[in-house]
């Protein structure tokens, strides 16, 4: 039996618009044999309805036979999801991940792992949740030419390093967040944006962490998905005056994340979740940490 591991992700990381992601230690896993008769198996309730061939871990696996040019066999697959759906952590990515490395080991590796991060990024339309889900670590990337060619480095955030990440209980489409975000920006927006994400970048790098609060900040996506948050500036103003590093959005929103040290990540998740608890929304906080493996599989053939 093959299976498939792949992690959640953040994406943009404040500043990085489109480009800075990194991976974390929460999975989704899937399960995937060749079957006379077709099945999907989700273990969560939540996930029945996807239960079909418009599953998008089966459409990816077509797609790949479609792209190598081979016969797709009948599939039984088992899906086992621990990434809250479209909640700005990577969720379909994973499942694009998960399809493209379960279709490369059932077509005898035609693929490497570069042609597979360059044809999930094809996929996703964008690289900053897919590159890290296939490479693990945090992954600066960048789409170049016509032929979107994915151009990347990883680097291993510090294990000294936690995030702690506030999930609330609905979700964001990655479509609605973009379609809010303005055409153009200013010179003084972009100036704003490229500063701090290279801070953001050389500051992980360097374990200079005192930047991190400044490096988070952002004019490219926030303040305009920020409207589609409640409470969201009151949330950066609590984690910041209760020992956050920094604050930002996960992705597309609307989870958040602070960055923490790990020796006071407890003290932030609890003081953010007992601020939370008033809320309307219900807000769920985990205690996560980088992932370096990326996507791994198990069991494939040797
Ligand atoms: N960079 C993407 C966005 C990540 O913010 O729209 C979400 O998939």
């Amino acid at each position: 039996m093959l299976k498939i591991k792949v992690p959640a992700t953040t994406a943009n990381m404040g500043a990085g618009f489109d480009c800075l992601g990194m991976a974390l230690d929460l999975y989704n896993e899937i399960t995937v044999e060749e079957s006379e008769v077709f099945s999907i198996k989700i273990k969560q309730p939540v996930g029945k309805q996807f239960a079909t061939r418009d599953n998008l871990i089966y459409q990816v696996i077509s797609r790949f036979y479609d792209e190598v040019g081979k016969k797709m066999p009948e599939l039984a697959l088992t899906q086992d999801d621990n990434i809250p759906m479209t909640r700005g952590l990577g969720s379909s990515s994973a499942c694009i991940v998960a399809g493209l490395f379960a279709a490369n080991e059932l077509a005898g590796r035609p693929l490497c792992k570069d042609e597979l991060a360059q044809m999930a990024c094809r996929i996703e339309g964008h690289p900053d949740n897919v590159a890290p889900a296939v490479y693990g670590g945090m992954i600066i990337a960048v789409l170049e030419g016509e032929e979107h060619k994915l151009h990347h480095v990883k680097i291993a955030p510090s294990e000294e390093l936690s995030f702690v990440t506030l999930v609330p209980d609905f979700q964001l489409s990655t479509a609605k967040a973009r379609r809010i975000l303005p055409q153009e920006y200013s010179r003084a927006d972009v100036i704003f944006n490229v500063s701090r994400a290279s801070l953001f970048v050389a500051s992980m790098m360097s374990g200079n962490w005192d930047n991190l609060g400044v490096a988070v900040n952002d004019r490219v996506h926030q303040p305009y998905r920020g409207s589609l948050i409640p409470n969201m500036d009151r949330i950066f103003e609590h984690a910041l005056g209760s020992g956050a590093k920094g604050i930002f959005m996960s992705g597309a929103g609307p989870t958040l994340i602070a960055i923490s040290s790990r020796k006071d990540e407890k003290t932030l998740a609890r003081k953010m979740k007992a601020f939370v608890k008033d809320f309307n929304e219900t807000w769920e906080v985990k205690i996560l940490h980088a992932d370096l493996e990326g996507a791994q599989v198990i069991g494939g053939k040797p």
